[in-house]
């Protein structure tokens, strides 16, 4: 195709009447991982999407290894695709991924006596995991680290010394989330100047910002002064489906200490335009 037959290819088969029709062959017959995430052909775009972000950042820091966590696990559908993803965006960046899932094993804890763990929507002990025939499903690269995350993250945060590049939290309570969120702030534990994290429970009909994942959020961004936690901004550009919902839960954590000692070595122009 010339130049501009294929520019014009490109505007229209982003067009929503044509989109789906693109996508389907994007899916059936382009290898390209960066074009599976782009037109979204995947179980969990945004596990892909957020995933690739993190071991492109990864390169551009310099870093060889991150590691991904989902918290949450389950029955593990979601780790399986995490574990998956891992192996594939390795391949496509040379960035070695290390994948993590916590989980109590035994479904959720006992909730808060009030409504910021949702008692309206939860039980405790629902999601039990079914351990072992999970662990056939994954590969060598991805741990699961069994146990109440209050406990699980200090443990984990102690040992670990790579950077954290991914996080999924899907914990479903305020409480698990407020744990878990430790992860990404450690005075010995260097993560990505930006770490992609989702967040599954934000934008249901009963969430609101004095409950659940959204008070988590606001509650981190008050005690943490170095990391703060914002949406993704401008995520739908990573998208041929921008209006899909997932990318409302795409946010980042921003390490404000690495930003503020960066010294840009540039001569060229800011960006291009
Ligand atoms: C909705 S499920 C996760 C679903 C999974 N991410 C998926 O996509 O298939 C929520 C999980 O969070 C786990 N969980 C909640 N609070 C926890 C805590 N404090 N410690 C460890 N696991 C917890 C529960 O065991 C449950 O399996």
């Amino acid at each position: 195709m010339s130049g501009g037959i294929s520019q014009l290819f490109n505007r229209f088969s982003e067009e929503p009447p044509f989109r789906v029709l693109a996508q389907k062959i994007v899916k059936y017959f382009s290898s390209s991982l960066r074009q599976k995430a782009k037109w979204e052909t995947a179980d969990r775009p945004n596990y892909l999407t957020g995933l690739l972000k993190a071991a492109d950042q990864a390169k551009s820091q310099g870093l060889k290894e991150i590691i991904a966590i989902e918290f949450g696990v389950a029955a593990g559908n979601g780790l399986v695709c995490l574990d998956k993803y891992a192996g594939l965006i390795e391949k496509e960046t040379g960035v070695k991924i290390w994948v993590k899932g916590f989980d109590s094993g035994s479904g959720l804890p006992t909730l808060l006596p009030d409504f910021r763990d949702h008692p309206d929507q939860w039980r405790q002990c629902d999601y039990p995991m079914d351990e072992e025939s999970l662990k056939k499903r994954l590969s060598e690269r991805t741990e699961l680290i069994i146990g109440n995350v209050r406990e699980t993250v200090p443990k984990f945060l102690t040992k670990n010394n790579l950077p954290i590049g991914f996080v999924s939290f899907d914990l479903d309570l305020y409480s698990s989330t407020v744990d878990a969120m430790e992860v990404l702030f450690s005075e010995n534990q260097k993560n990505l100047n930006r770490v992609i994290l989702y967040f599954d429970d934000v934008d249901f009909f009963f969430n609101h910002k004095f409950a659940g994942e959204l008070l988590a959020i606001t509650e981190f961004n008050e005690k943490h002064a170095n990391v703060k936690i914002d949406k993704w901004r401008g995520v739908q550009r990573e998208t041929v489906f921008n209006d899909r919902l997932w990318l409302s839960r795409m946010y980042v954590a921003h390490d404000l200490r690495a930003i503020s000692d960066f010294k840009l070595n540039r001569s060229a122009a800011p960006f291009a335009v």
